[in-house]
């Protein structure tokens, strides 16, 4: 296997070679999952995730005269991309460019450089895009890491959670994507061995050791999902007018996922049904959440995995961001021994379902699952085993 190092190795020499240079900083980040915790965040609720091994490397190096060079092996099939430090904001470059692009811009808001900085970046990924594990917030947490480190002195450095918070804020306002806090705070706090908890009310996580015992296994449905122009706006904006539609009779709350379910059925009928539905999908999803830290507490890792399951139902039947494929993934993976249970994982529509497993799931096991797919769509998904694997790190070179 890969590690950590071999990556930032080649992520080296994939610099030198673009660039004729040596880089000055470095960084790698994870993917993530999202375990549980469907469209809470940004509905101030809380949602456990945890990062996968795949990731992004990431080589840079300062320039100082406004030349922002950007390398991607798996995205620049046209070669380096060029702009500078007075025209990038406006440029009409590549998608994936706004990723790193933002990061900078944020850079530039935050005054984390007093004069104008010029950058070349090379990136390495074994982390595929539009399969619902967050290359975007890996992306920007590596250039976020590797940013601060070239910027700032090693005694000065700022926060993992003012990382966090700019490389959200990049996707948010740059990116133009609504997303919640999830994402980057995953790639950002992960730790070996643990689930991110993360309550997206007050903006603070914290680290829950995962069960020794259990396992992520992923499954790749063949639609790719990604979340520009996708309906997660329009989720968005849903969640935001049930939330006001609620306001008018419980004034004061602030939180959809805040709301206790007794509240949501005396109320949702002022909802238009749709609204009801989403409404119902977050407050249930909160409860969810809530019943899944108990399980894995208390070592009950059945209820656990059932609380997947339930989510991924609630997904499907009232906040329609399933499909078949990931309903079909689903269902094959339940239906196998040592599997604790699975859910889309992440935005939806589209992207990777997420089983949780004991050590009785087997290589023999996933095969099956593909096969059962297979057998519906005619195309076989691609699936991997994960442990939960650490966050963002970032070097000086
Ligand atoms: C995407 C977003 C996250 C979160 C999930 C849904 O991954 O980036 O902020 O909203 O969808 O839970």
């Amino acid at each position: 296997m890969t590690t950590r190092h071999d990556a930032l190795d080649r992520v080296s020499n994939l610099f030198r070679r673009q660039f004729g240079n040596a880089p000055q900083s470095r960084a790698y980040a994870p993917g993530r999952v999202e375990v549980i915790g469907n469209h809470t965040d940004y509905n101030g609720g809380t949602v456990v995730g945890a990062a996968v091994e795949q990731g992004i490397s990431l080589a840079a190096r300062l320039r100082d005269d406004g030349v922002i060079r950007l390398y991607s092996d798996v995205q620049s099939s046209d070669g380096v991309i060029e702009t500078t430090w007075e025209a990038y904001a406006e440029a009409d470059l590549a998608e994936w460019t706004r990723y790193p692009l933002g990061v900078i811009d944020e850079a530039r808001l935050r005054a984390w450089s007093s004069e104008p900085f010029g950058l070349e970046l090379a990136i390495s990924s074994t982390l595929p895009v539009g399969i619902g594990l967050s290359s975007s917030a890996a992306l920007e947490m590596a250039v976020a890491g590797a940013l601060a480190n070239l910027l700032f002195a090693p005694e000065a450095q700022p926060s993992r959670g003012l990382l966090v918070e700019s490389a959200h804020r990049a996707e948010n306002r740059f990116v133009g994507m609504p997303c919640g806090l999830l994402d980057q705070s995953v790639v950002g706090f992960a730790r070996e061995n643990g689930l991110v908890v993360l309550d997206a009310a007050i903006n603070r996580s914290m680290s829950l050791p995962l069960p020794s015992n259990v396992r992520f296994v992923l499954f790749r449905s063949h639609i790719s999902h990604a979340l520009v122009d996708s309906p997660y706006e329009k989720r968005h904006r849903e969640c935001r007018d049930a939330l006001l539609g609620l306001e008018r009779f419980m004034p004061g709350i602030r939180h959809l996922a805040r709301l206790h379910p007794a509240d949501l059925d005396a109320y949702a009928s002022v909802l238009e049904t749709r609204l009801a539905l989403r409404a119902r999908h977050v407050v249930h999803e909160q409860r969810r959440v809530g019943a899944f830290l108990s399980a894995i507490n208390s070592g009950d890792l059945a209820a656990a995995g059932a609380c997947l399951t339930a989510s991924h139902d609630s997904s499907r039947a009232f906040f329609d961001n399933s499909t078949p494929e990931l309903d079909a993934l689903v269902a094959a993976a339940n239906a196998q021994p040592g599997v604790l249970g699975a859910r889309l994982s992440g935005g939806g529509w589209g992207g990777s379902v997420v089983a949780m497993v004991t050590e009785e799931f087997e290589e023999k096991q996933a095969e099956l699952i593909c096969d059962s797919y297979e057998q519906l769509f005619e195309i076989r998904p691609h699936w991997w085993q994960t442990s939960a694997a650490a966050g963002m790190i970032s070097e000086s070179v």
